[in-house]
């Protein structure tokens, strides 16, 4: 990106992503020449074309970070995967056709590690995302996000447009989703902690806590789409996440949820119910071949404080 005035619009950004990506760009990575919009559905429903061309022409963007989507956990998604899948076509298509038009020198999408194939090898890598059917509880959000792939590279190959697209893994942090049931596993753990200690009962964790995970702290992830958006020139996407040995257990995770919360009990694992996969590692030597120097936070230290931002905010956090 050059040192001329740049005006960078971010759709979704009032969410768990656009929230850390503000906090980010008004602080360690505050630069003059960039004017950072950060825009809701309260500002443009952006399933809606006319509502999507009018948000860019009030902005005039020459650079998007797109990460509005209809996002969920597994209950929401097994419910609605058509929904799911129309909403974000149609979001995505409104977004990227806007940037077209508006001639939008780069935009940087999201997908995610959810959306490669169900039956795969592992670790997964960029080059796998369609190669199989995904899992079939979120077929509908999955084949819309692989679908951002599809037409980046063909606005690439028909108008030479430079939109790309990063994959992050499981992310969490402040502005999370705390819904009990439609939250991913960390907000879910730290709001379940709660109501364990507001009734002096040890924290339950869904089975046996062995399968292990990928997560990533969305300041982390926030550092790595402004440089995303600043020097990635490839087309093809980019995994954001730890490295495979980073790769922590349910029960770990769920240990540091309890620390940061200053639970005392023992935590207890039930284990009728399902794990799920075991594991579902994703490489990021294509990020460590770009970034070496890169050092995710501690996940002690980010849970901590995504915990503390929890209890600091429990009126009005979204649960
Ligand atoms: N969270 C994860 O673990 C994870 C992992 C991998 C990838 N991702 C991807 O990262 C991106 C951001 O996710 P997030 O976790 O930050 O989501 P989030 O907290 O649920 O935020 C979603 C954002 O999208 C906006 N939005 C939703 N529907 C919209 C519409 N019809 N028109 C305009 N804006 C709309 C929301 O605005 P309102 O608040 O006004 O509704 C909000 O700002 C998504 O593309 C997601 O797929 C997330």
């Amino acid at each position: 990106m050059s040192s001329e005035k740049v005006k960078i619009l971010v759709t979704g950004g009032t969410g768990l992503v656009g929230k850390a990506i503000a906090k980010i760009v008004n602080t360690e990575e505050n630069r003059a020449n960039e004017e950072w919009i950060f825009v809701s559905s309260k500002d443009a429903d952006l399933t809606d074309f006319d509502a999507t061309k009018a948000l860019f022409e009030k902005y005039s963007p020459t650079y998007v970070i797109h990460l509005a989507a209809m996002v969920g956990g597994l209950f929401k998604n097994l419910k609605y995967n058509l929904d799911f899948w129309r909403m974000n076509i149609k979001i995505n298509d409104n977004v990227l056709h806007n940037a077209y038009l508006h001639k939008v020198k780069k935009c940087v999408s999201c997908l995610s590690t959810c959306i490669f194939p169900d039956k795969t090898t592992y670790p997964i890598d960029e080059t796998m995302v369609h190669n199989g059917p995904p899992h079939d509880s979120n077929f509908g959000y999955a084949y819309a996000k692989r679908m951002i792939d599809v037409q980046n590279r063909a606005y690439h190959k028909q108008h030479g447009c430079q939109f790309t697209s990063v994959i992050p893994t499981n992310v969490y942090g402040a502005h999370d989703n705390y819904n009990l049931e439609d939250s991913h596993v960390i907000p879910g753990l730290i709001h379940k902690c709660y109501m364990a200690m507001k009734k002096d009962e040890p924290l339950v964790v869904w089975g046996t806590g062995k399968p292990r995970r990928q997560f990533i702290y969305s300041l982390d992830l926030a550092r790595l789409m402004i440089w995303a958006l600043r020097e990635y020139n490839e087309i093809d996407p980019i995994i954001l996440s730890v490295s495979e040995d980073e790769e922590i257990s349910i029960k770990e995770v769920a240990e540091l949820v309890a620390k940061g919360m200053g639970m005392t009990k023992e935590l207890v694992f039930d284990t009728t119910k399902s794990d799920g996969q075991f594991k579902k590692t994703a490489s990021n030597d294509k990020l460590r071949k770009l970034r070496p120097d890169f050092k995710f936070t501690d996940p002690s230290i980010a849970i901590k404080e995504s915990c503390q931002w929890f209890l600091d905010n429990y009126e009005t956090c979204r649960k």
